[in-house]
């Protein structure tokens, strides 16, 4: 498979450049398994990095310039060092996110040396699986190898500088879930993130028998970040409001108690789904902590797991209002497929993806039959498929 891939990325290089790459990267997108929409609220999330991402085929050049091209529209963009790089703000291209982070980099003081960059995705763009923090990710890891060593990248560091970038420059105001993923994913393992602290831990996936299947539901997502920035705006002035009576830092720090403070049912909703929505990722986290293979009860185990992603989709659809008729319907249709433990919208929402967790038994039942049903009930074709946990960025 990666024989196959880096081959793809020297034939494209060699005829978009005329020329052969040096060094291959790849930077995966991500899954949150749980723990939705409260990354900019303290809370704590339980996301993992998948086999699918974006590729890099790289050489460096002698001249001082910066090539860009990618397999969305196999043009070549060229940029000096010292252009004026805030003009790309505005563009609609996707070269907006890596010249986000040169020009961070740059203001940064580093100084670096031309570079020619062929990027190549796997990862369906704008479906709520990173591809925008893929993108960021991979190009500042990229650029840092070219003044630092691989174990002198502080990936933590370098996951909130492509969370600036994208509150920044890009302009949505996101937590720093994406970034962190895509920089510190491991392989089998879920990472818990508090994202106050920035403290995490790796929890070992453990169930051989399970498959976590993506839906995408190739919806346009048109208002997602305007509507995304609202939710924002919403929990700080709830956090605001609260915090005229109470010591809270963050909103997952707020009880059910306190809802009567807030005087609008809106504010009331999507509070109530912070507070819950942060208790179902401790919650699952004490079932995986508890988890030992040879337990009798794992199917148990499962279907608890399962009602918390159930649950989790219900309170970002009733309380957080950021689902859709199309994720609804995967969800509730995958409620009623044998095998399936469950499901839920991942991401921001308003279209792009659901996971659903299934047991391998029944998988290859599964992708055929959600895709027709939902076809059906929405005329739209879904990508189905399985993915596997995988490792951060790394060059190959
Ligand atoms: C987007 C953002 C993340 C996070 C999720 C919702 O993916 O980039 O920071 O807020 O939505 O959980």
């Amino acid at each position: 498979m990666m024989e196959t891939i880096k081959n793809l990325l020297i034939e494209k290089f060699k005829f978009i450049y005329n020329d052969l790459p040096q060094k291959f990267f790849f930077a995966p997108g991500r899954v949150n398994f749980i723990g939705e929409h409260i990354d900019y609220n303290g809370g704590k999330v339980l996301p993992f990095a998948i086999d699918r991402g974006i590729y890099a085929a790289v050489k460096f050049l002698e001249k001082d310039v910066i090539q860009l091209c990618s397999n969305i529209d196999e043009k070549i963009y060229e940029i000096k060092f010292d252009d004026d790089l805030d003009q790309y703000r505005n563009t609609h291209l996707w070269i907006k996110y890596p010249i986000g982070i040169i020009q961070a980099l740059k203001n940064q003081g580093f100084r670096f040396k031309g570079i020619a960059i062929y990027y190549w995705s796997n990862l369906p763009v704008g479906s709520g699986l990173s591809s925008s923090a893929a993108i960021e990710v991979l190009t500042a890891y990229v650029f840092y190898l070219q003044v630092k060593a691989k174990n002198q990248i502080d990936r933590v560091q370098m996951a909130i500088l492509c969370q600036q970038v994208e509150n920044q420059y890009i302009g949505v105001k996101c937590g720093i879930m994406d970034q962190f993923s895509v920089a510190m994913g491991k392989k089998n393992h879920f990472i818990l993130l508090d994202t106050h602290s920035l403290e995490y831990e790796y929890i070992k996936f453990l169930f051989p028998n399970v498959s976590i299947v993506v839906i995408n539901t190739n919806k346009p997502r048109k208002l997602s970040d305007s509507k995304y920035n609202e939710r924002r705006t919403e929990c700080n002035l709830s956090l605001e409001i609260l915090q005229k009576n109470y010591k809270i830092k963050s909103l997952v720090e707020a009880s059910e108690e306190m809802l009567n403070d807030l005087n609008s049912e809106t504010l009331k909703k999507r509070t109530l789904h912070v507070i819950q929505e942060n208790r179902r990722v401790q919650n699952i986290k004490q079932l995986l902590n508890s988890l030992d293979v040879s337990r009798k009860d794992l199917e148990e185990v499962l279907q608890q797991i399962g009602k918390f992603l159930y649950d989790s989709h219900e309170s970002l659809k009733n309380y957080y209002e950021v689902s859709c008729y199309e994720l609804d319907v995967i969800v509730e249709e995958s409620k009623k497929i044998s095998g399936v433990y469950g499901a839920r919208m991942t991401g921001a929402g308003f279209g792009g993806c659901a996971i659903a967790i299934v047991d391998k038994r029944n998988v290859e039942e599964y992708i055929p039959l959600i895709a027709k049903i939902y076809r059906e009930r929405t005329n739209l074709i879904p990508d189905v498929f399985e993915v596997q946990i995988e490792d951060g960025v790394n060059e190959l």
